[in-house]
């Protein structure tokens, strides 16, 4: 399978930034472990950061058809971007929206959305090891559903 990690703005300041909210790792470190995980399952991991909402947005436009499923923080981008929603839509590429924090328990402007209505689940305030889980479910449900 083909999975594509997306990260959004500021996620590349991991370890640094708010270590309290967000933890110690790096993204670096995210990914390389993440990688890990792909290849012992088989799967083919692609990873974008980018702080630019267009960046993000032909990197969903260009999955079409190369990548079977999309694993994205989208950062800050999550309460304000309806054009990374309608490049998800556009594509129909099942996808999981990852937060490092508990977007729940924090400022009243981080609970809505933009993607979470349309993703498959959303996994937030587990911190790093909220990217794994939902590579599992990612690679969980590609074995029910794709062959
Ligand atoms: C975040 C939560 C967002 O509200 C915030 O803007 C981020 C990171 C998270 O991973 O917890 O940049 O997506």
């Amino acid at each position: 399978y083909r999975i594509l990690v997306l990260n959004g703005p500021n996620l590349n300041m991991l370890g640094v930034r708010e270590p309290a909210v967000y933890g110690s790792a790096t993204l670096q470190q995210i990914i390389t472990d993440l990688t890990e995980q792909a290849a012992a399952k088989s799967v083919e991991l692609t990873h974008l950061q980018s702080n630019a909402e267009h960046e993000l947005v032909t990197a969903i436009q260009q999955s079409l058809g190369q990548q079977d499923y999309i694993l994205i923080n989208p950062g800050a981008f999550t309460h304000t971007s309806i054009a990374i929603r309608d490049a998800l839509l556009a594509v129909a590429i099942p996808f999981i929206e990852v937060h490092l924090s508990n977007v729940h328990a924090r400022e009243s402007f981080r609970r809505h959305s933009y993607l979470s209505d349309i993703a498959k689940g959303v996994i937030c305030g587990l911190g790093a090891k909220g990217y794994h889980y939902a590579l599992d479910a990612a690679v969980a449900e590609l074995q029910t559903t794709k062959q």
